[in-house]
C-alpha cells in the first residue's frame, strides 16, 4: 500500500517508524514531516494542512491509506473533504469524520455525549455569549476551584483552573469577550474540579469494535516535580503502575464500553484512534476529555510496546474486523523524555544545530524528532519540543535513566529536559 501520514511531530515520527516496519507498506509519504521522518520516508511540504494540497498528494502519489496524526485537520473535516472526491472513494482514512471529531473539537458536544450515555465526568454547564450574565452568576456560586474550558480547539491552552472567583470571572471575560482563543472561547464549559491522578487510555476503533492499546501517563508541566506552566508534554511512561487489572476493568466497563455504545447509538462515523483523558478520583475513573487522535509524547511510549503490525491493524479497522484482532503488548516499560528549546512553552529561538543524535544506543533507545528541520546538511531545531528519547527498561527508573543517559550525548543551544520523568514511581 502507499500510505500518506499527515503531521509533523514526534507522534508522527513514531507512527512513521512503526508503519515502515510493515510488509504491507510499499511507500510511505509524510506531509509535512520533520528531519527525522525525512530519513525513513518521503516528506512532502504542506502548509497549514491545506486540504486541496493533501488531496492532490493522494491522487498523484496513488495513496491507498491516509493516517491523520493531529486533531486540527480532523476537526476541520479532512475526512469529509477527501471522501467526497469520486476519485478517492476507495481511500482508507484513519480518523473520524468532522461530526465525530467534535468529541475533541467541541467540549460542550463531548460533555453532552458523556452525560447522555452515562459516562462518568465532572458535572458542568455550558454558556454562549448570549448567556454571559448567567455564566457570571453560575461562576459566582460555584465552589472553588472551578474549571473553565474553551469549547473549541485552543492548542492545549484552553483550560484554566481558578482558585478564586474574581480570577474565574476575569478568565470568563477573556475567553468570551476578549476572545483570547478566538472563536474557540465564544462558548465555554464551566465544570467541577476533580481531584485525583490522571491517566490516558487509548483505543483503536472501527466504529463497531475496539482494541485497547497500552495506557500512558504524560508529564505536562515544564518544570521538575510538576511545576511551572503546562506544555504539550515533557515526557511519558507506559505502562502506568497504578493502572492495574481491576482499575483497567472498571475503565473498560464504565468508560470505554459506554463510549463505544454512544458512538454506535449516535451514528457517529468514527474509525480511528480515540484518546481518553481520565482523572482517577478515589479509585473511580472520570473522563476529562476525548481526543480524536493519539497523544504526543504518549505515542512515543505506546507504539514501541505494540508488537502487532500497525498497518495490518489499520486494514482490519477499514474492514470493520477489529474484533478478529489480538493485541500483543511488550511487557517492558518504556519512558520517553522530551528535549525542548529553552524558553518553551513561552518564546524560544529556532535554527540551532542539533549535535550527537547519531550516537544513540539503538538497541534499547529510540530517538524521535519532534520539532526539527534539515538545513544545509545539518539538523536544526525548529520548534519548542525538539526531540525525545524513548527507552525500554524493566521498570520506570531503569527506562528513565537510559533515556537521560542518551540525552546526555545530544546537544543544541539552550537544550532543556526534565530529569525527573516517572519520579513518583521510584
Ligand atoms: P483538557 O484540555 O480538557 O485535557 O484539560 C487540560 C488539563 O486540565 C487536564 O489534563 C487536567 O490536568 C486539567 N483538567 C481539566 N478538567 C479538569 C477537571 N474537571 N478537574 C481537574 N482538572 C482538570
Ligand atoms: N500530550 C497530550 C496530548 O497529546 O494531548
Amino acid at each position: 500500500m502507499n500510505i500518506l501520514l499527515i503531521g509533523a511531530g514526534g507522534r508522527e515520527h513514531a507512527l512513521a517508524w512503526k508503519i515502515k516496519q510493515s510488509p504491507l507498506c510499499k511507500k510511505l509519504f509524510v506531509a509535512p514531516g520533520n528531519a527525522g521522518v525525512n530519513e525513513i520516508a518521503e516528506i512532502i511540504p504542506v502548509v497549514n494542512y491545506d486540504f486541496s494540497d493533501i488531496k492532490n498528494i493522494c491522487i498523484t502519489k496513488q495513496i491507498d491509506m491516509v493516517v491523520v496524526g493531529p486533531e486540527e485537520p480532523l476537526v476541520k473535516g479532512i475526512y469529509d473533504y477527501l471522501k467526497k472526491d469520486p476519485s478517492l472513494k476507495n481511500l482508507i482514512i484513519i480518523g473520524p469524520n468532522q461530526n465525530a471529531a467534535r468529541l475533541e473539537g467541541s467540549k460542550a458536544f463531548a460533555k453532552d455525549f458523556m452525560i447522555r450515555h452515562g459516562i462518568p465526568t465532572a458535572p458542568y454547564k455550558e454558556f454562549s455569549i448570549e448567556n454571559y450574565n448567567n455564566a457570571a452568576k453560575f461562576i459566582k456560586n460555584h465552589p472553588l476551584p472551578v474549571v473553565i474550558k474553551a469549547d473549541g480547539l485552543a492548542g492545549g491552552k484552553g483550560v484554566v483552573i481558578c482558585d478564586n472567583t474574581l480570577e474565574a470571572l476575569a478568565e470568563m471575560e477573556m475567553f468570551m469577550k476578549d476572545l483570547k482563543f478566538g472563536d474557540a472561547g465564544k462558548k465555554i464549559v464551566v465544570e467541577k474540579f476533580l481531584k485525583g491522578i490522571e491517566l490516558s487510555v487509548f483505543i483503536l476503533t472501527d466504529g463497531r469494535h475496539y482494541v485497547l492499546l497500552p495506557e500512558a501517563k504524560d508529564y505536562k508541566r515544564v518544570g521538575e516535580n510538576d511545576t511551572g506552566p503546562n506544555t504539550g508534554g515533557m515526557g511519558a511512561i507506559s505502562p502506568v503502575p497504578f493502572a492495574g487489572k481491576e482499575l483497567m476493568k472498571k475503565i473498560e466497563e464504565k468508560i470505554i464500553i459506554p463510549t463505544m455504545e454512544g458512538i454506535k447509538k449516535d451514528g457517529l462515523d468514527y474509525r480511528g484512534f480515540l484518546y481518553i483523558g481520565l482523572m482517577i478520583s478515589d479509585n473511580e475513573p472520570y473522563v476529562i476529555e476525548y481526543n480524536c487522535r493519539l497523544g504526543d509524547p504518549e505515542t512515543e511510549v505506546i507504539l514501541p510496546r505494540l508488537k502487532n503490525d500497525l498497518v495490518e491493524l489499520l486494514v482490519s479497522l477499514a474492514n470493520q474486523k477489529l474484533n478478529e484482532v489480538k493485541i500483543d503488548i511488550d511487557p517492558r516499560t518504556v519512558c520517553t523524555i522530551v528535549a525542548a528549546s529553552g524558553g518553551y512553552p513561552g518564546s524560544y529561538e529556532k535554527g540551532y544545530p542539533v549535535i550527537g543524535i547519531n550516537s544513540l544506543n539503538a538497541k534499547e533507545s529510540l530517538l524521535f524528532h519532534m520539532g526539527t528541520a534539515a538545513s544545509n546538511g545539518d539538523i536544526v531545531t525548529n520548534g519548542g519540543r525538539v526531540l525525545c528519547v524513548s527507552s525500554f527498561g524493566k521498570n520506570i527508573s531503569e527506562a528513565a535513566e537510559k533515556s537521560r543517559n542518551e540525552l546526555k550525548k545530544i546537544n543544541f543551544k539552550n537544550m532543556y529536559y526534565r530529569t525527573d520523568i516517572g519520579y513518583e514511581f521510584d
